[in-house]
């Protein structure tokens, strides 16, 4: 092991959020993980968060509170009164800001960062996130009174040629609970790509627990990119082996808010046609092995969200070096939603700049399966 120094680190890791069995050689080691270390990190983490949730939740209504436990989600429609929701969606589709992309096979995401430097120029986004009902929904879901990481984000599908977006196969994002949100600003059916999700798998079943296990040793030897990353992509055999329910599609009206435990398997929905949603979307992801809730405070935000900022520029400046652009690069757009249709023409001709593309190298085997899974769910509403 040429990299022994690094074992000090790898160790101090396994008591954290991270979670590449590629990255980090101890808990990648298969080992470590035939003895159990992953699903020793699975049960210790989940009982942290669930603890953390309930502190939390002296505020929640005991029947979201329920739903969130039973089904990993919960689902607010008419989340603004109308005349809120025409200014907030005004403000965003006339935004002018920093607008960063990433592709993702056939996939186009455009995101603005809610941050210091929009916010100030985006008073219905920042009275959205400030409101009460939003920030005590996301403290319970997150376990944590730390604000969440805030973005516009749209997502474009089929904007470019490219293989499948592997986003749109089922996966858990990690082996914790972690949270996003997602409050659509259009109305979300098959056409544009409904967020999917599997009602109940965010929960460790025996089931769960003994395919964790089988998991963590595969990726150790030899797994896709994305589950050597540590986000597990779901064959329909694995689905069946787990007892999981159906999929569920949330094709949803615009001003629903959506938010989910996203350990729990999801996916971007098919979309059946060039078609985009955009939304106001949020991740809150703390180590979760830490007892402590975190805080709600201004400078907290702040030092996140330049944390975050600082690593988006470090990574395109390291891309630059390359002769590349990073996975998240900044492009010539004022916002998410104008039509960026010129831009993308120029980039498919300049086509092997395309370096930073993610996704396109998802084995077929393993893509197949899950979209196979995926295509024999039914819309839910
Ligand atoms: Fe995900």
């Amino acid at each position: 092991m040429n990299k022994i120094w690094l074992v000090p680190i790898w160790i101090v890791q396994v008591f954290s959020q991270s979670k590449s069995f590629t990255k980090n050689k101890v808990i990648g080691n298969v080992w470590l993980n035939r003895a159990g270390l992953h699903v020793l990190r699975l049960v210790l983490s989940h009982s942290v968060m669930r603890a953390r949730m309930l502190l939390v939740s002296y505020n929640i209504a005991p029947d979201i509170k329920r739903a969130y436990f039973r089904d990993g989600f919960i689902v607010i429609p008419d989340f603004l009164s109308q005349s809120e929701f025409v200014r907030l969606d005004n403000e965003i589709r006339h935004a002018d800001a920093e607008v960063r992309e990433c592709t993702q096979g056939d996939t186009l995401t455009h995101r603005i960062m809610l941050d210091d430097n929009t916010l100030p120029n985006m008073p219905e986004c920042t009275a959205t996130l400030n409101r009460r009902d939003f920030t005590k929904l996301n403290r319970f879901a997150s376990g944590s009174f730390s604000r969440p990481i805030a973005y516009i984000q749209t997502i474009k599908n089929h904007y470019i040629d490219g293989p499948p977006d592997p986003q749109k196969n089922l996966h858990s994002d990690t082996f914790h609970p972690t949270t996003k949100s997602w409050f659509f600003f259009d109305d979300v059916s098959e056409r544009n790509g409904p967020f999917t999700y599997v009602p109940g798998s965010h929960r460790l079943t025996l089931k769960r627990l003994a395919w964790e296990y089988r998991k963590s040793i595969s990726v150790s030897n030899d797994g896709d990119r994305y589950s050597a990353n540590g986000s597990f992509r779901i064959t329909d055999a694995d689905a069946k082996a787990m007892d999981l329910a159906p999929p569920k599609a949330f094709a949803v009206a615009a001003n629903t808010l959506v938010i989910a435990n996203t350990h729990g398997f999801h996916c971007r929905g098919n979309a059946s046609e060039r078609s985009s949603r955009t939304e106001l979307w949020t991740i809150s992801r703390s180590n979760p092995f830490s007892p402590f809730p975190g805080i709600d405070h201004p400078l907290v935000t702040r030092v996140q969200n330049k944390a975050v900022g600082w690593w988006r520029r470090h990574l395109d400046k390291k891309a630059e070096n390359r002769g590349a652009v990073s996975s998240w690069h900044i492009i010539a757009a004022r916002n998410t939603v104008e039509d960026t249709e010129q831009h993308v023409t120029d980039r498919i001709e300049h086509s092997d700049t395309r370096t930073h593309t993610e996704g396109a190298s998802l084995p077929s085997g393993s893509r197949t399966p899950a979209t196979a899974y995926y295509s024999q769910s039914r819309m839910a509403r």
